[in-house]
């Protein structure tokens, strides 16, 4: 059952060209396939062809306009025998899409018609050589009810369209661009568009439209002018231009992921387009705008160019991030933008790359491939390509990726393709870069300093701990970008540091650097932007660390020694109880920073964030996660209570705000709702009052959100109070109520989890929505108070959904593997419990592949 890497081979047959035709209903649709099908001359001759299917039906089979008779099945799988060199194959398949609550290939949501294809979803539809590498030109008729399904849609352009007898109507739409079948979309129901459009560079004039359901039009502005800025930005900073005359994104309440990237039809989970100042907070416009950019970047970075086989899914979907993330960055903050995106990575990469589930972006097998949409393919993949640039400079990347888009546009590709347009484009030489393809785990560097002040010269030591893996037996070091800076401590005031900066190469085990002209030993700045995704460790000074917060002139680099300092006084907290020397130094840190006005308020409500829970717990492995949150909130009260006064009065000033999307206005959001936080944990009645006040002067979701977010961890009778109003205000919006499910599941509070079992009992809780499963397990299981909770009561209940979820959803049940997956960072009674819990599922009579996979790895029986 096991696919791996190393067994690809050329498809024998290819299918140039697709004719599908789709009578639909909601219950039964009725699809008809008609392909042309051709030997490949640059593959092994095979007396079949494979139609791969996935419970599916074939109920007439014809080749070249006769009734085939020699075919059969191979499982789900559809073999018919061709002797000839050219075929027409029709194939005849009944689908019922309100049945299809796994959300893969063609289903209902909200009495719409949608699909999703990416990546095996296709072969739930019809029968075809289902993968990457069979690009076909498709032509799509619908027809159907007119009444129920007024709005018809599909890949490329509506070349044709009209009523039939019986209110029915039809339609067909041709995409020129030939594609894999993973890329192909059809959305049929009762919807309404928001329409602009766009001209392109070279005076293509382009239609959008974002359809939703009637009432949500007011919710796309945003989202309009997300992909407006993403097109724009695509041209300039990546000479990538659109392609065809329509480019359409629609909105479905039921999905397994964030959205798709279809070709001219990007289909979105509803929380990635619908915004209004009310409903959403700032995190929900910046999410929206970085996912809206992400789907638009396939258009290259995906559709023009794709992957040969699933293997390369980093090769669109690394490439992809990165190039969300710099989009984000321009439109925004970069330093702050980088800041988030080293967190996400840190806090969801790092975990799983130390686990039983870690994999090579580039992964060498796999079972599932839908367990391989990881943050290790998509954020780990983007930082490995980031380094690439960093080392070539901006132009010279940029020249490897023209390279890239010209060799390989209307292909699909593979990682190693990539790799060789930016050695030829950018001038890089990148033969020892490859191990991060090839090789999982996050890599170990540590740092240490010599200073000799009879020369003045300064030497830099990195050495990297080396591992094996896979047929290498030998270990490599991974080559890698470091950005470094040394401050001169003699040379001026604190406040004006500006040193040089330095670009690095590690390429061996041990590189040494030296500097001259340092009278005394000067402050090292190191791994700048986060330039490399390591583990770095530099030999401990606290002293350094205390400066480099306060100083540093790279924003990541302030950002991250703060995160050290407070990272190390949890942990100590935790272990042996607080630091009194180290707490002053902290709360002196913060106060300096909230009085900082060299900083705008989006970066100092960075640094008034500490670390996330799953990165203390990785840190502090064999972790107990319980003593961790509760050293944690003791470190937030601390500094809540030293810092009370200037908290307050941030909170008091940025009072005066009007709402806007301004980064001004942003700031002081994000630094009022981080001052609250600060203070509820210090003086819970106090913050009480205060995010009552909060509350209920709200304009928009940040600010109300935020005080509910920190009274939920107050007991207080104000408390149920506000949940009980917020749940009646946004009872009609299914999004705000996720927030809602997701502040209870998330709360630090006693009785968690016997609120997330009521909360499962809710008339409004589905199963069949992905968005509130997520919203209250995934919270649930991101929360130390409720999933670690001592008795084991946590895991039972994550296994629990699990084994009921899978059956009917089992791509997002087995999301929820990984929580119970990271048994052995955790301290010996949870983590005994926590592998009891998945032995429990491993023993279960029915698992899909999904959860299996996610199951048997986790144990270690894989
Ligand atoms: N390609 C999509 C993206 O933009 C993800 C789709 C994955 N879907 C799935 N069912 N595995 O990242
Ligand atoms: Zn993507």
């Amino acid at each position: 059952l096991t696919v791996h890497r190393k067994d690809y081979r050329p498809p024998a047959w290819l299918v140039p060209e697709v004719h599908l035709t789709f009578d639909l209903a909601l219950t039964c649709t009725c699809v008809t396939a008609l392909m042309t099908v051709r030997r490949n001359p640059q593959a092994a001759r095979e007396e079949c062809i494979c139609l791969l299917g996935d419970g599916i039906v074939a109920e007439t089979v014809m080749v070249d306009g006769g009734i085939a008779t020699g075919w059969h099945m191979e499982g789900d799988d559809l073999i018919l025998p061709l002797a000839q060199d050219d075929a027409q194959i029709t194939i005849l398949t009944r689908l019922d899409p309100a049945a299809n609550t796994q959300l893969m290939g063609f289903y209902a949501s909200q009495g719409m018609l949608c699909t999703q294809c990416e990546a095996q979803g296709f072969r739930r539809i019809s029968f075809f050589p289902d993968r990457p590498d069979v690009l076909s030109t498709y032509t799509v008729r619908m027809e159907g009810s007119a009444a129920q399904f007024p709005v018809l849609l599909s890949n490329g352009n509506c070349v044709q369209s009209g009523a039939l007898d019986n209110g029915r109507h039809f339609a067909v739409w041709h995409d020129p661009w030939p594609k894999p079948s993973y890329l192909f979309a059809l959305v049929a129901g009762r919807l309404v568009a928001n329409r602009d459009d766009f001209t392109t560079r070279s005076g293509r004039k382009v239609d959008l439209a974002i359809w939703v359901r009637p009432g949500d039009e007011a919710g796309t502005a945003h989202a309009m002018q997300s992909l407006k800025h993403a097109m724009a930005w695509d041209e300039q900073v990546f000479g990538r231009e659109y392609d065809l005359d329509v480019f359409n994104i629609v909105a479905v309440s039921d999905f397994n992921m964030g959205a798709m990237e279809n070709k001219g039809l990007n289909i979105f989970n509803t929380r990635y387009i619908l915004a209004e100042p009310d409903t959403a907070t700032d995190a929900d416009y910046d999410a929206i705008e970085g996912v809206v950019g992400h789907e638009y970047f396939h258009n290259w970075s995906g559709n023009r160019v794709t992957c040969r086989d699933w293997f390369q899914l980093s090769l669109k979907e690394g490439f992809t991030v990165l190039r969300d993330q710099l989009f984000s960055a321009a439109m925004g903050s970069d330093a702050v933008k980088r800041i988030e995106d080293v967190r996400i990575l840190r806090a969801a990469q790092f975990p799983e790359d130390s686990g039983p589930l870690a994999h090579p972006i580039r992964p060498d097998s796999y079972q599932e491939i839908s367990n391989f949409y990881t943050a290790t393919v998509y954020n780990k993949g983007a930082e490995v390509i980031r380094m690439m640039r960093t080392m070539a400079g901006e132009d010279a990347f940029r020249k490897g990726s023209d390279l890239y888009f010209a060799r390989h546009d209307g292909e699909a590709a593979t990682c190693e393709d990539f790799i060789s347009a930016m050695e030829d484009g950018a001038g890089l030489d990148l033969a020892g870069f490859r191990r991060w393809y090839e090789q999982s785990g996050t890599p170990h560097v540590s740092m240490t300093m010599k200073h000799d002040s009879s020369t003045g010269a300064v030497t830099l030591t990195f050495v990297q701990r080396l591992s094996a893996s896979g047929d290498d037996q030998v270990p490599r070091p991974m080559v890698m970008p470091m950005k470094i800076a040394l401050f001169d401590r003699s040379d001026s005031a604190p406040g004006e540091f500006r040193a040089q900066e330095h670009l690095l190469i590690l390429d061996a085990r041990e590189c040494r650097f030296r500097f001259d002209g340092f009278g005394e030993a000067p402050m090292v700045s190191a791994n700048r932007g986060f330039s490399a995704p390591i583990n770095l460790d530099i030999a401990h000074d606290e002293s350094r660390l205390q400066f480099l917060a306060m100083h540093d002139d790279d924003p990541f680099c302030r950002y991250e020694a703060l995160q050290q300092i407070l990272t190390t006084e949890v942990l100590a907290t935790a272990a042996q109880g607080a630091d009194t020397q180290r707490r002053r130094a902290i709360t002196d840190i913060f106060s300096f920073t909230l009085a900082d006005d060299r900083i705008d308020d989006l970066m100092r409500g960075e640094l008034m964030t500490l670390p996330p829970i799953s990165v203390l717990i990785e840190t502090a492995a064999p972790a107990d996660p319980v003593a961790l949150q509760t050293a944690r909130i003791a470190l937030q009260a601390a500094i809540g209570t030293a810092c009370a006064d200037q908290l307050s009065a941030v909170h008091t000033r940025t009072a005066q705000h009007r709402y806007s999307l301004d980064a001004g206005s942003r700031g002081a959001r994000k630094v009022r709702n981080h001052a609250l936080f600060l203070l509820a944990a210090a003086d819970g009645d106090a913050a009480a009052r205060l995010a009552q006040r909060q509350y209920e002067n709200a304009d928009n979701m940040t600010d109300r959100q935020g005080a509910l977010v920190a009274i939920a961890g107050v007991q207080t009778s104000l408390r149920d109070t506000l949940l009980e109003d917020f749940a009646q205000r946004y009872r009609d919006n299914a999004l705000v109520i996720d927030k809602w499910y997701a502040i209870q599941a998330g709360a630090h509070h006693p009785h968690v989890l016997d609120q997330v079992s009521k909360l499962a009992k809710r008339d409004d809780f589905s199963l069949r929505n992905p968005n509130r499963v997520r919203a209250l397990y995934m919270a649930m299981a991101g929360n130390p108070t409720a999933f670690h909770e001592a008795s084991g009561a946590g895991y039972e209940m994550l296994a629990r959904l699990i084994l009921a979820l899978d059956p009917i959803n089992p791509q997002t049940a087995a999301r929820f593997v990984p929580s119970l997956g990271r048994w052995r960072r955790i301290e010996p009674a949870r983590s005994a419990l926590m592998r009891d819990a998945l032995k429990r599922l491993a023993a279960s009579s029915y698992l899909s592949r999904d959860v299996r996979e996610q199951v048997d790895k986790s144990l270690g029986t894989d």
